[in-house]
């Protein structure tokens, strides 16, 4: 891994912070890639892509909007060939189960003929505190439209961790590794743990679709997000994706953390308290 230099698309994110942690630790080069870094690196504008890229020896990709959204398939090709010109040698794609769009963006990652890492994760945990739900769950109550489906949630430094070994261990190349949590959960389980960690009572209500567009929209959620949240709600979460899979162990060598050691940690910080 000597003279190589890393390239995080999506650098700040729930992911792409982590990973360049573990890799800055280690005294890699690394550089993040997102639309506030400099050079910019933006999905919606392919000019800014080829001096993201230009230098680096491997990226590690984190797609935005959604790799569900039509036209991912098609840009993570397109990232792939600039990536190919600019003399990058693997990619590590952070990837979604049981989604079309996803598995179209992985068959287009793989036919670049660049070397690849799918990472095929399940929902993160860092969901709960660090995306949309931690909001309604500081409030005391979070409404969504999941009612008996199990979902396998993952910790996000397990992500981390398996990027790490992808983007240091040549052993990982051309290879696909499904990344879940031990355990399958409802979301109303996983919102009891986290008033269990936090001390209080938090509520967790299964609402109907419309409602729950109609709550996202009367607090400004823009259109686009809503369509892809009432797609994942809607089709994902149909129990497709809710058996536990052994893509941690696979590259980890260790099992993956338990939603309920997550709920500890993250209720230690304060950030769920009213
Ligand atoms: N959350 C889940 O449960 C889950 C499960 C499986 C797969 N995934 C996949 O995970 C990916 C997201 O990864 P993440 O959660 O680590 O990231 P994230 O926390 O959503 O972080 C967003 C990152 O993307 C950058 N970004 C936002 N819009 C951008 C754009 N138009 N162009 C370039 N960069 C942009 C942000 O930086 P700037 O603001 O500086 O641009 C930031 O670095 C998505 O592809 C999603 O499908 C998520």
């Amino acid at each position: 891994m000597q003279n190589s230099e890393i390239v995080l698309i999506g650098g700040s994110g729930k992911t792409g912070g982590r990973i360049a942690a573990k890799l800055e630790e280690l005294g890699l080069a690394v550089r993040k890639a997102s639309r506030s870094t400099s050079p910019a690196f933006d999905w919606e504008d392919r000019s800014t892509w080829r001096s993201a890229l230009k230098g680096a020896t491997s990226a590690y990709v984190a797609f935005q909007p959604d790799l569900s959204v039509s036209w991912a398939a098609e840009a993570i090709g397109e990232l792939c060939r600039i990536a190919l010109e600019c003399g990058l040698q693997h990619i590590v794609l952070l990837s979604g189960r049981g989604e079309e769009g996803a598995r179209r963006s992985e068959e287009a990652l793989k036919a670049s003929g660049i070397d690849y890492t799918i990472l095929r994760a399940s929902w993160f945990c860092q969901n709960f505190s660090e995306g949309a739900f931690l909001e309604p769950l500081v409030a005391g109550r979070l409404e969504l439209p999941a009612g008996d489906v199990r979902e396998p949630f993952i910790d996000a430094g397990d992500i981390a961790d398996a990027a790490l070994a992808a983007l240091t261990d040549i052993r990982h190349r051309n290879r696909l590794y499904e990344l879940t949590g031990p355990r399958a959960l409802t979301f109303r389980e996983a919102v009891a743990e986290i008033a269990a960690a936090s001390g209080r009572p938090i509520d967790y209500e299964q609402v109907s679709m419309a409602d729950f567009a109609a709550g996202l929209s009367a607090v400004g959620t823009p259109g686009p997000v809503i369509a892809l949240l009432e797609e994942l709600f809607g089709q994902v979460l149909d129990g497709r994706n809710s058996e536990v899979m052994g893509g941690v162990t696979d590259i980890l060598g260790h099992p993956a953390r338990d939603f309920t050691d997550y709920a500890r940690k993250t209720a230690a910080t304060g950030i769920w308290r009213a």
